[in-house]
């Protein structure tokens, strides 16, 4: 099988870039952001704090997370009700951040994780993924933004939905963000040593694709 990890901080483009490289490649897209996602909303919905360490890992055992694909794309399932569209609500982020800095939580999910990886080629992007979850990764991709880039991306993504959002507001919520992701104590977000750092700031979607198409090309000879 080959491994594609792609980390970074939220918003820098992970997933679109992950879809895009997955597709081409002909390889499963798995966005792990999603399985965190859907354990934080699992949270909201019994009414308690998501960074109530205790109650959630109480809950854990009542839920069954899965994924599931329709016409290519990835669904999430909480014991069998797809939430894909409710762990995009604003508020979902910020219970999956809380969730996430729970050892619990990662453990929870780490298998679901592996044992997707051991049966597919694919393209995986999260947090942890080229230094946790598969550190034997063919290939590691580091995507970074400046924090002004990615509030911008958020900001239009949000508004081209119709919903009404502060740009100042998503700022603050991505440096928290970033502040919380790499400064817990398991699984910080930090960049593997063997990882390849690409910052798309001023970098097109295509021309990151590329990039990252031309080293996997590099490094899996004659893959793609
Ligand atoms: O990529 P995203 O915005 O959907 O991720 C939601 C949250 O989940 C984010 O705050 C960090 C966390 N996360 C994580 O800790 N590890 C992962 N592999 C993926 C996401």
């Amino acid at each position: 099988m080959i491994h594609i990890a792609i980390d970074g901080p939220s918003g820098a483009g992970k997933s679109t870039i992950a879809r895009l490289v997955a597709s081409r490649l002909g390889y499963m897209y798995i966005d792990t952001g999603a399985l965190y996602r859907s354990v934080g909303v699992s949270a909201l919905k019994r009414g308690f704090d998501p960074a109530d360490a205790q109650k959630v890992e109480q809950m854990l055992p009542s839920i069954r997370v899965t994924l599931g694909f329709v016409d290519g794309i990835q669904h999430v399932y909480v014991n069998e009700e797809d939430v894909s569209e409710q762990i995009r609500l604003p508020e979902a982020s910020m219970a999956a951040s809380a969730v996430s800095a729970l050892p619990a939580v990662r453990r929870f999910l780490f298998g679901l994780q592996r044992d997707l990886a051991a049966a597919h080629n694919c393209v995986m992007d999260g947090r942890d993924i080229g230094t946790v979850v598969l550190p034997d990764a063919e290939v590691k991709i580091f995507l970074t933004a400046s924090p002004e880039v990615r509030a911008r991306r958020r900001y239009l993504e949000l508004t081209q939905k119709g919903n009404a959002v502060d740009f100042d507001q998503l700022l603050q919520e991505i440096i928290q963000r970033d502040y919380n992701d790499s400064h817990r104590a398991v699984a910080p977000l930090k960049k593997a040593e063997d990882s390849v750092e690409i910052d798309s700031s001023d970098m097109s979607l295509e021309e990151v694709t590329q990039r990252i198409l031309a080293i996997v090309r590099a490094r899996c000879g004659g893959t793609k």
